[in-house]
């Protein structure tokens, strides 16, 4: 019994030493002027909060902890990425369409309120992107009074 015992943690062990070898690609993207960090019009303690809370899985460039870069975690952060970028994006925030922009605000607003972002499980492991109530409601007051700017604008 011991013995085997042996074998199987020494074949675990194996195993997670060869699937290191199969590591997703880095989301290290360059940031443009497009990115929304960029954006003139919008105020910095915004920013603050959406880089720290958000942009890891909505951005083109992730900043990764020593754990994300262990398989298999690596596989759920990379897939994490790559569906939080398919809804959002913001490091395409400056050649997005208002009519887009004013969908995303909405949507932003929407997972502030229900707390269904950032991911529980990501807050989990990274507690510096959990947000306050205070912190969720300036992004509220923000994404709503954003979105009917922009809508004003464009009914001129
Ligand atoms: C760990 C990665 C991760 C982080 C961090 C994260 N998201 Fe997401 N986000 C996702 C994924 C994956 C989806 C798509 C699946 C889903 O809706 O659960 C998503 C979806 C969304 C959507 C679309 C929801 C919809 O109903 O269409 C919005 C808006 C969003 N996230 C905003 C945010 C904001 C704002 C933050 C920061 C406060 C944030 N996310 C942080 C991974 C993340």
């Amino acid at each position: 019994m011991k013995r085997y015992v042996k074998s199987v943690l020494i074949a675990l062990f194996v195993i997670f030493i060869v699937i290191q070898f199969i590591q997703p690609k880095k989301n290290a993207g360059e940031i443009t002027s497009d990115h929304f960090i960029n954006q003139k019009d919008i105020p910095s303690d915004i920013k603050t909060i959406l880089k720290t809370s958000c942009f890891d899985c909505h951005s083109n460039q992730t900043t990764y902890l020593w754990f994300d870069k262990i398989a298999p975690a690596s596989w759920l952060v990379s897939s994490h990425i790559k569906e939080g970028k398919h809804h959002l994006n913001f490091s395409n925030w400056g050649k997005t369409d208002t009519l887009d922009l004013i969908s995303d605000l909405g949507d932003i607003s929407d997972v502030m309120k229900d707390k269904s972002m950032p991911l529980t499980s990501f807050t989990m492991m990274h507690g510096k992107a959990r947000l306050t109530q205070d912190q969720r409601n300036t992004i509220i007051a923000w994404s709503d009074s954003y979105a009917n700017n922009l809508l004003k604008e464009m009914k001129k």
